[in-house]
């Protein structure tokens, strides 16, 4: 006996096929190569990427999951929060200990998702609509221009988890926590999921598992690019590789050629020449520094509430709202 969610495709597969078409002409044609993480999220991509996460390597999601399982009744009572808006949701496991928390406390009302993956939000809003006895709101739409759209409904807690902010650029992250600003109520928090900065050795294990999960996830995306734009990559030919890059304080994947090789992109007509080890880079994964993340949501108009740490310092959840 549970409500029915509400679905809102603001992104439809059109809009989201033309967005993939040129992403691919600019990163393709640009030196170095590049392609940016979106687009690895097709199913396959997704379950690929759930496998990552109960990796022993990736230590991410098992750290923050830790964090707010221990936290949850905490942050439900410091934020007062109504409603839980949940930014790039994937499959909202973790949000679960939080909305516990909150329907604990008697105040849960609404829960809005926002995911650019259609299947992957009508999933998550079925089995939250069939747990939780309140209003559920799907937005299919890109989180880098979708935030300033979503519904509004009481105190917010904006949860943007699983350290997704990684995947931006210093600029664009400062755009992007601007944006979260500029869309939250005085009263609204924001909970930010962050990896941080450690040994290079666990990092590069974590984007490189010896079952070799995270370099067949690395090499979907060229599967994608095959089905959504009739391009003829061979994933094979590509060694899929995890760098540190100190100075940008970054994880980096890459997918080396292991040859000279020329690749048509049939849809772009766009022919792609690779070189004997030529890299394209397919994802930047930034990781932090508690007192530079304070600096850089300050600059963003926000204060720092509370923060914590797993038990083995690995992982950061920062709880944030509105400065005065
Ligand atoms: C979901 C973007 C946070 O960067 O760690 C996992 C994706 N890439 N293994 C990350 C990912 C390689 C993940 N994020």
């Amino acid at each position: 006996m549970h409500r029915r969610p509400t679905i809102d495709v603001l992104v439809t597969p059109a809009d989201r096929h033309e967005a993939m078409q040129l992403d691919v002409r600019t990163g393709l044609s640009s030196t170095p190569k590049s392609l940016p993480p979106v687009w690895f999220y097709d199913e396959a991509g997704s379950l690929l990427f759930d496998r990552i996460t109960r990796l022993p390597e990736y230590y991410l999601t098992r750290a923050e999951g830790a964090i707010l399982s221990r936290r949850a009744a905490e942050i439900a009572t410091v934020t007062g929060a109504e409603t839980l808006v949940e930014i790039g949701s994937g499959t909202s496991e973790k949000t679960r200990f939080l909305l516990d928390a909150m329907s604990e406390a008697g105040a849960l009302k609404t829960i809005v998702l926002l995911d650019i993956s259609e299947e992957v939000l009508r999933d998550a809003a079925a089995n939250l609509s069939a747990r939780y006895d309140v209003e559920v709101h799907a937005v299919v739409d890109d989180f880098r221009d979708g935030l300033l759209k979503l519904p509004s409904n009481g105190r917010q807690l904006w949860a943007f988890l699983g350290s997704t902010i990684g995947n931006f650029t210093p600029e664009e992250r400062a755009g992007l926590l601007v944006d979260f600003r500029t869309a939250m109520g005085p009263d609204d928090h924001l909970l930010l999921g962050t990896d941080l900065i450690k040994a290079p050795g666990r990092l590069v294990a974590a984007y490189d598992d010896s079952e070799g999960v995270t370099a067949e996830f690395n090499r979907n995306v060229l599967r994608v690019l095959n089905h959504e734009l009739g391009a003829g990559f061979d994933p094979e030919a590509f060694e899929h590789r995890a760098v540190w890059n100190a100075e940008q304080s970054r994880m980096e994947m890459r997918l080396r050629s292991r040859a000279a090789q020329i690749v048509e992109v049939r849809e772009l007509s766009l022919t792609v020449h690779l070189q004997d080890g030529e890299e394209i880079l397919t994802e930047i994964s930034c990781k932090f520094d508690p007192d530079r993340l304070r600096a850089e949501l300050s600059a963003a108009g926000m204060d720092v509430s509370r923060k914590w740490l797993d038990d083995a310092g690995d992982f950061l959840v920062t709880l944030a709202k509105p400065g005065r």
